[in-house]
């Protein structure tokens, strides 16, 4: 299936692993120039460099989702580099499964990283995707962005935020040909997961609470990253999409 992406220009955050660089890849399989961003710029190079050793079109660029500064440099970059911005998946974000989210510091530390930085990059992406007609925007939520979790106050809403700031922005934009949707994965193995599922116990519980009775993996979200973005989904805005094996459906 083509997808309608060659020649388009993607900007994806966190991307220096993870969920974040199998959707750069994705945009790359098909045919969309890619923008590499993380705050960890060897991970980032190192992305970029797997696209471009394929043949493909990417260039890495840090950029701490923190900082209002370096989001606007960010999306800069895709225009300086490649001329246009078609495509972003805001997927930057921090889990600090030992930490006490009931703490105001680590609570606010979680928004900020998790949330105000979609909103801040989606300002960014839409002012350019604005001026150029149209565009697509995914943001990487969680099922946490759906149900609760005692011991995970400051990821659990930050994740309700980024459906909620979805849902807004797929309003505020939908006249003006600008799409937004965001992806709630279930327990993906990736790097943030890797060191609670070490635990044998902790992976089988996983797997027992997971009707598919596994792990996702970060390609199996990317590539609903890169449909949500394409043209294909071109009726479809404000949509939380859940990517979990079944495990919000018991
Ligand atoms: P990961 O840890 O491999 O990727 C997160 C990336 O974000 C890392 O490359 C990290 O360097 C980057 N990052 C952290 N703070 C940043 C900052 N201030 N500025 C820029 N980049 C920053 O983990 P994964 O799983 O790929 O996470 C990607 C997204 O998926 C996150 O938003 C996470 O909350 C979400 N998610 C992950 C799930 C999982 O089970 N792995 C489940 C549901 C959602």
């Amino acid at each position: 299936m083509d997808l309608g992406m060659r020649g388009a220009c993607a900007v994806v955050t966190g991307a220096a692993g993870g969920i974040g660089r199998a959707s750069a890849l994705a945009f790359s399989a098909e045919g969309a120039s890619v923008v590499v961003s993380d705050i960890n710029e060897q991970g980032a190079r190192e992305t970029a460099a797997l696209i471009t050793d394929a043949g493909g079109r990417a260039v890495a660029q840090v950029c701490d989702v923190a900082k209002a500064a370096e989001i606007d440099a960010l999306m800069q970059r895709a225009l300086s580099e490649f001329g246009r911005l078609d495509f972003a998946h805001n997927n930057a974000g921090i889990n600090s499964p030992r930490a006490d989210e009931w703490d105001q510091e680590v609570f606010e530390r979680s928004l900020a990283v998790n949330l105000t930085s979609v909103m801040l990059c989606m300002k960014a992406e839409a002012q350019i995707m604005l001026a150029a007609g149209g565009g697509a925007i995914v943001n990487t939520a969680s099922i946490n962005g759906l149900v609760g979790n005692p011991a995970q106050p400051g990821y659990v809403s930050s994740k309700h935020g980024v459906v909620g700031l979805t849902r807004s922005a797929a309003l505020k934009w939908a006249r003006q040909s600008i799409r937004v949707n965001c992806v709630c994965p279930g327990v993906i193995d990736t790097a943030m997961v890797a060191s609670v599922v070490a635990n044998p116990q902790y992976r089988a519980a996983i797997e027992q609470m997971t009707p598919m009775g596994r792990m996702g993996t970060a390609e199996e979200v990317a590539h609903a990253v890169v449909w949500l973005c394409s043209p294909r989904a071109s009726f479809v805005t404000g949509h939380a999409m859940v990517i979990d094996g079944g495990a919000t459906a018991i």
